[in-house]
This record gives C-alpha cells, structure tokens and sequence, in this order.
C-alpha cells in the first residue's frame, strides 16, 4: 500500500519501492500493528530459524522428523513409487530424505523463493540420492507455480512439512492448499505437517524458550529494518512476547514497546506507546478435525494421518 496524506505518523518520505518497505510501512501504520512473518527470514533469520528447530522446547521439528522416520513402510503403502515430489519450502537435509527414500520417487521438484539456499539444499540432496532427477524452482509458492515440463507426465506428490500453513490466516491457507490442487493436477496427493492444539505450558515455552533464540528471532525482524530500510528503531526499547490467542488457537509473537518512542523508516515517522505492540507472527494450531476441514476446503481429501503418541504434531495425506 502506498501511504497517503492522511496516513498515520507520516512524516515527509521518500517513494515506497520493494516489497519489504512497502509491507514494513503497511503493517506499522495499522492499528494494531502487525507485520506479515515472511521477512524474518534474511540471512540472519534464517541462521537463528534453524538453531530454534534444535531447541529443546521447540518441539514441532523433532517431531515431525520423528514421524516421517518411523513411518516410512506406510508413507510407501498409502504412496506408492514413481511419483514427482514437489516440496513447498526448501526440503531440509534432516526431514526430506526420509521421505523420498521411503516413496523412491521418479524426480523431486524443491521449490523456494531464495535462490541461494535452494542451491545449496538441493546439492546437499542430489548427493544422498544418486539418480534421481533434482529439479529445484525458484519461485514464490504462495501464487501458482508451472512445474518444469520433464514431471509434467508424472503422478504428483505435494510435500509441504513444517507446519508452515499455521503461519497463514486460514482464509490464506485454503487459497494456498487451492493453489498447490491446482499446480499439482489431478490424481495428485497432497503430505502436510500441522502443528496441534496442546496445552499452554508446552506451546508458550516453544516460541518463548529459555535461551532467548526465539527473541532474537523476533528481534532480528527490527535490526533488518534498521539495516536495510535506513531505519532507527532502538531496539533496546522492545521486548519479545509470545502469547495464546485462544479464540483464534494460534500462538501470536509481538514485539512490545517498553517506553514511548518515535523513530523513522526510509524517511517516515512512527510512535509507538509504551505497552504498545507489533505483531510479528501467528502460528496457527489445528486438532485434528480442524485440519481436516482446513483441507477439504482447500480442495483435498484427507485419507491418513499419522501423529506421535502426545498427539502433538501430525502429517496427514491427502488425495486431490
Ligand atoms: C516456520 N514456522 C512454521 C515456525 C512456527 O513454528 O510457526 C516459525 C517460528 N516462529 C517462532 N518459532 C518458530
């Protein structure tokens, strides 16, 4: 959105250029505000992601790679083999290959938006699975993606593990799950990581542990606007908060303001007051109805799903 004259806390700016800024600005001039999670994702966020899926309290990982390693005779039963497997989101070295040697697929299609990181995790891939064809896509898999044209003949597997549809509103999520049916193709099937509803005492200390990593994960989101908006945010006046939206059954981080203050971004104003927020992420949880329901909303028939004996993480297959 380009800010208008009657905008809130608008000082004199320069024109509103790349898609960080644009949303930065965006999300900081609503009430409340809130900003869309997909850029705490530099380097450096990326970096602090990864040692947040080693903590301890941070469960869902460890979980899901649980799963795919103990189920892999069911994943090939439910399968089959000789099918593309398009993964939504780099696959990481600790979680795709358990699948992919479970289903032998014909070719794997990663797909990402960073160019960089998908180099890197498709070569590591490649290595461990001589022969099969690796075939990574740059691209944003939040809008629909033409896969390349040497799996267009091959029955489609969609991956897409992590929990990473919490992070979307639901009504985002059922585009996406739309969007991916339709890249995918008839006869495609769809495995999904989501995250469930637990109690509190588990869910808080996962995106508020003990180490503070998730903090500086939230914290980063500041320090790279200041880095690469010409910004002035005194990061010293905010602090992490991960909180339980019971109604919405989603874990929201915020980035709380301690004092009163004013800073700038690429020439604007803002003021925050103390006790004020910025909410930086939802994480949306689903029971396992819920989940289904997400599903077949999105166009896709839920016909398994595997869980730890806790109950707090499944992967479900669905048919499409
Ligand atoms: C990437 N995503 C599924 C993570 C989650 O659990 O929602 C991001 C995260 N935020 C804080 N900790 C982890």
């Amino acid at each position: 959105m380009l800010l208008t004259d009657d905008a809130p806390h608008q000082g004199s700016h320069r024109p509103i250029g790349s898609p960080f800024l644009r949303d930065i600005v965006h999300g900081l001039s609503q009430h409340p505000k809130a900003t869309p999670p997909i850029w705490f994702y530099d380097r450096r966020g990326s970096e602090l992601f990864d040692a947040i899926t080693n903590l301890p309290e941070y469960y869902p990982t460890r979980t899901e790679t649980a799963l795919l390693a103990r189920h892999g005779p069911d994943f090939r039963a439910a399968i089959g083999t000789g099918r593309a497997v398009i993964e939504f989101g780099a696959g990481s070295a600790r979680k795709t290959p358990h699948l992919l040697a479970a289903i032998e697929p014909a070719a794997y299609v990663p797909i990402d938006i960073s160019g960089d990181y998908l180099a890197e995790s498709s070569a590591a891939l490649a290595q461990g699975f001589p022969g099969l064809p690796v075939l990574p896509l740059v691209a944003d898999f939040m809008t629909p993606v033409a896969l390349p044209p040497a799996v267009a003949a091959l029955p489609k597997l969609g991956f897409f593990p992590g929990s990473t549809i919490g992070n979307m509103e639901p009504a985002a999520a059922v585009d996406l799950l739309r969007g991916m049916r339709g890249s995918l193709g008839d006869g495609s099937m769809l495995l999904i990581g989501m995250d469930r509803i637990k109690d509190r005492a588990i869910l808080i200390p996962a995106y508020d542990d003990a180490q503070g990593v998730t903090a500086a994960f939230n914290l980063n989101l500041l320090q790279r606007v200041n880095r690469e908006l010409d910004g002035d945010l005194p990061v010293d006046a905010f602090v992490h908060r991960a909180i339980w939206n019971d109604d919405a059954a989603r874990i929201e981080m915020h980035l709380e303001a301690q004092r009163d203050i004013a800073f700038n971004i690429n020439g604007m104003r803002f003021t925050m007051q103390a006790g004020e927020t910025i909410h930086t992420e939802s994480s949306h949880k689903y029971g396992s109805r819920d989940s289904r329901l997400l599903l077949r909303a999105g166009g896709w028939n839920p016909a398994r799903e595997w869980t730890d004996e806790d109950g707090l993480f499944s992967l479900i297959l669905a048919k499409g």
